[in-house]
This record gives C-alpha cells, structure tokens and sequence, in this order.
C-alpha cells in the first residue's frame, strides 16, 4: 500500500476517542457496510497493520464475499473502500460536493508545501483557483501545444535506447521526467536525471512521501503539537525551513522559463498569460508548477514499464501492433500524433496497460464531509474513502478473463469503434474520479500513446531469458505508485529503425 495511503489512515486512527463517541450516536437503524470483524477498541486495527503489504489485494478478496462497500473501523476512524466502478461514480462523481475533499496530513501538507500543494488542499477557494490553472494549462486543447515536445522526447528515447537498450527502464524515467519539465516549464529536453534541478525535484518527492509515512513525525500523531511555536518545536523549524527552499525552488524554476526555448508553449507561460483571470499569488503558481512534476513523472514512467512487462509476456499483441503501424505509419518515418486516429489498436492497448496493472491501485485518498446512506448502508462523515480501482478493473462482469491482457476488448470487432466499459472516463478508472480526477490525463495519455507506438515501430521486444519469464505479480510500491520491478528483456531495433532515426535526431 503507498505510503501515501498508509500515513493519511495512520494519522486519522489517531483521532479514537471522538470518532468513538460519533459513532454511538449513530441512527442504530441503518447498518454500515459489511466488513471483517474487528477487536474490541482497536476494531480492524490488527487486521489493518497485518495487511497493509498490498492491501489492495487484500480488499479485493473481501470483495467477493461482502461485495462493493467493505467497512474498516481502524481504532474509531472510520475507512470505507468502494470496490465497484459503480459506487465510486455514484459517490465520487454524482455526489461530488461530499467526496472531494483529501485527509489531512500536517507535516506534508501543512508544513512542507504550506497548505499550496494542489493535491493536498482542501477542497474549497484555494483549490478551485488552482484546478482553474491547471484546466487553462492542461485541457485537452491546450495539452496539443505539447504535441511537439512529446514527439521530440520520443525521438531522443529511440537515440538513446539504441545505444543503451539495457537501460530501458531508466530511459523511461529520463523521458517522462524530461517530458513535465519541458511542458510545465518550458526547459528543453533533459540529459540526465542527475541535472541539478530535477535532483533537487526529486529530494522535495522523497521528503513528502517520507512526511507521510505513519509514524515518521509526532505532529500527525498529536496534531495539538502544530500549536507549538517554532522555537519550541524542532519538526517545525526544519519543516519551514524545507518550505522555504523548496517555494525557492520552484519560484526560480517558474521564473527561469522566461529565457529558455520552447517558453510560449509551456504551462508556466500559461499561467503568466492568463495572470489577472486566475489571481494566484506567485507562490500558488511556483508550488502549482512544482507539484505538477510529482503527478507526473513516476506515474507516466511506471505505466511505461507496465507496457514493456505485457509485451514480453504477449508476443502475440506486438506483432499484431506493428502490423497495424507498419501498415499506417511504414519504415521511412517515426509515429506522430496524426497518425493517433489511425491507430486504434496502439490505443488499446494503452487503455489494457492501464487497467491491467493500475499503478495507483486505490487511486488517491477521499475524506467525507457528511454523513450519508447510500445503497441501504451508513457512510460516516470525516470517513477516508478509498477507490479499490484493482477490484474495478478485475470485475469479470465487466472484463473476461481479467487478468489477461487484451486489448481487443476496447474495439469493436471491426475495430473501428472504441468500446468504453460503463462508469469509466474515456475507457479508464486510472486516472480517478469526479472533481479530483486527475488533471494531468491529457497530457499522460498523449505521452503514453507517442511513446507506445513508437516502441512497438522501433523495436522487438522479447524475453531475454525465456526460462525465467517474469512474473506479472512481481511488483513494487515505491511509496506512490506500483510499478513491475525491473527486468531484464531483449530490445532489438527492427530493421529500419537506425538508419531512419539517424536522419531525424540530432541531439
Ligand atoms: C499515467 C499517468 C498518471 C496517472 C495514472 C495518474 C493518476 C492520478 C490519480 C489516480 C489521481 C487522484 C484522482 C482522484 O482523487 O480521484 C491523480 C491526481 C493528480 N494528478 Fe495524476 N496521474 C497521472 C499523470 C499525471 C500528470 C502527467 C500530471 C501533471 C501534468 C498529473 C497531475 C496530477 C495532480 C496535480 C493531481 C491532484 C489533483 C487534485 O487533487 O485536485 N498526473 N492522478
């Protein structure tokens, strides 16, 4: 489970006593939803602490037996899992206004982004300035300025796959890396993930998801402890030091864009044109750019390695895929995005890669305002609620053989009409729901399509080892997202490949 997830549960179970006493007034009449039987005072504590290893799992087999709402009642907090596509859309979508708030978390949200990092706030002003931001930077209109980094990022990846194809996985990072800064800030491509500006990105990532781990700072324990003045309290000083470094960061960040090449196009350019319209103070902008590289790189990456695990293991759908693309793009030049519409199995199999394995399985934390009944059972207020998007995208009513990787299941037979599955967003339940779905899908998917179809037109993938396939199961957590651990597999250009590349690079 990430760490993410664990710390906003965690530091809510903290909250006992009140919840306890909530609880008791409860109407008896209504019966929360179902789930596995608790210990007195601790309630599903214990089955909580011993599960949390890709919990996921563990609610999926619940699943089946207590169906689409599972109720954990961790020491008084109360944590309700929607299992069903159907009651996340009923409840995230349709009663938006309830659901569309986040757990607190103080240390991370509060005092390490200072209560600006857009996927922490609170549901209210603040937050909709900031998603009206990001829609004027990330809609899909404008996500089509990108078009020209993602297609040149593309190009760069195929260079350097060539000449390392081992470091197949560690291309990924660079490319999706690279990509959000170039689109966000404007910068060129980058060389290397050891630039200084990306490493220190990547140290304010590793401090929040550390800031969020169970346990790691009192302050989430004891929230009194936030009331303390800085002089007393130790957490507090670094905190706001570490605030202030990083709102440093990224204003320089944000700024520097004004001189660097591709700067009308970028999101930061965005936010400058439309300054008066959106009213953001400049660190709302600079911590609203800055956050957009943690939604975005280690997610888009992840999928990637997602796509190369499901070629290895279904040579059957490569092949079929290079058909397709042999027959609309040919050899002499490299996929672009006009070639999109004419690709419909390369999108397909995009979407399988994405419900396959869902790299945030229990997408990202909820929190309840009210209390409400849905479907004949009570969901407190203040509840956590977790989308178990892993059940959703494994529901054999909705997809045969769930654990196969099919891409055909998004096309008609024809293969001309996209089939999108009941209560998904364009096909997916990757990328969340209702008011906080994510922001970034625009720009995600087209990153995902250019550089799918150019990996399927570029090179053979297969199994390096074929007695030691890897397994579909071995996957790790890096605290934010589920990722296939590293493998080795067997990148060979196709014949075309270099002498067409060569004419077209020059990095
Ligand atoms: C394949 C890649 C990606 C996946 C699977 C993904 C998934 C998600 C999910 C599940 C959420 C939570 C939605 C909810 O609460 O229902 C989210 C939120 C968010 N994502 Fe993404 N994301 C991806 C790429 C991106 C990109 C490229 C960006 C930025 C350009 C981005 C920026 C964000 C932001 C800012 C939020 C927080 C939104 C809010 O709380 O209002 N993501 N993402």
């Amino acid at each position: 489970m990430s760490s993410l997830h664990l710390g906003l549960i965690f530091l809510a179970v903290i909250l006992v006593g009140a919840t306890i006493f909530n609880r008791k007034k409860r109407s008896q009449a209504v019966p929360l939803p179902p789930g596995p039987q608790g210990v007195p005072l601790l309630g599903n504590l214990p089955w909580f602490l011993c599960n949390s290893n890709f919990i996921w799992l563990k609610f999926t087999e619940l699943a089946q037996f207590h169906g689409e709402l599972i109720y954990l009642n961790l020491a008084g907090k109360s944590v309700v899992v929607l299992n069903s596509a159907e009651a996340a859309f009923d409840l995230l979508d349709q009663r938006g206004s309830n659901y569309s708030n986040r757990p607190e978390l103080i240390m991370a949200s509060k005092i390490l982004a200072g209560g600006v990092h857009i996927g922490f706030v609170p549901y209210g002003i603040l937050w909709r300035k900031l998603r009206k931001a990001v829609h004027f930077g990330l809609n899909k209109k404008s996500a089509e300025a990108y078009f020209t980094i993602q297609e040149q990022e593309t190009k760069v990846l195929v260079r350097r796959l060539l000449k390392a194809p081992d470091e197949w996985h560690g291309h990924f990072n660079l490319l999706a890396a690279s990509t959000i800064l170039s689109i966000v800030y404007g910068v060129p491509y980058s060389l290397s993930l050891d630039e200084p500006h990306i490493r220190k990105i990547y140290q304010f990532m590793e401090h929040m998801l550390h800031a969020a781990v169970p346990g790691n700072y009192l302050v989430d324990i004891f929230p009194f402890l936030n009331r303390l003045p800085p002089w007393l309290a130790r957490f507090k000083q670094e905190g706001l030091k570490a605030h202030q470094t990083y709102t440093d960061l990224f204003v320089s960040l944000l700024e520097s864009e004004t001189n660097k090449s591709y700067r009308n196009l970028s999101f930061a350019a965005s936010l400058s044109k439309n300054e008066k319209d959106l009213g953001l103070t400049i660190k709302e902008k600079a911590w609203l750019a800055g956050s957009l590289f943690g939604g975005g790189s280690d997610t888009t990456a992840s999928v990637l390695s997602v796509f190369m695990l499901a070629m290895i293991l279904h040579p059957h759908v490569l092949k079929k895929a290079q058909a397709e693309i042999d027959q609309v793009v040919g050899k002499a030049r490299m996929p672009c995005f006009q070639d999109q519409g004419n690709l419909p199995y390369i999108g397909a199999i995009m979407k399988e890669a994405l419900r396959w394995i869902p790299i945030t399985p229990l997408g990202l934390a909820r929190s309840s305002n009210d209390p409400l009944i849905y479907k004949g059972h009570y969901i407190p207020g203040n509840s956590i609620i977790l989308t178990n998007v892993w059940a959703m995208n494994r529901n054999p009513d909705v997809y045969h053989n769930p654990t196969e990787f099919i891409p055909e299941r998004y096309l008609s037979s024809d293969n001309k009409r996209e089939i999108r599955p009941k209560y998904t967003r364009e096909g997916t339940h990757a990328f969340g729901f209702g008011r906080r779905v994510c922001p970034g899908s625009n720009i995600a998917n087209n990153t995902l399509f250019i550089t799918i179809a150019t990996m399927v037109w570029g090179f053979d993938i297969t199994l390096s080892d074929p007695s030691h396939p890897p397994s579909m199961d071995s996957l790790m957590d890096n605290g934010a997202v589920l990722r296939p651990c590293p493998f080795k597999c067997s990148l060979s250009p196709r014949p075309h490949t270099e002498s067409t590349v060569s004419k077209l690079v020059d990095e």
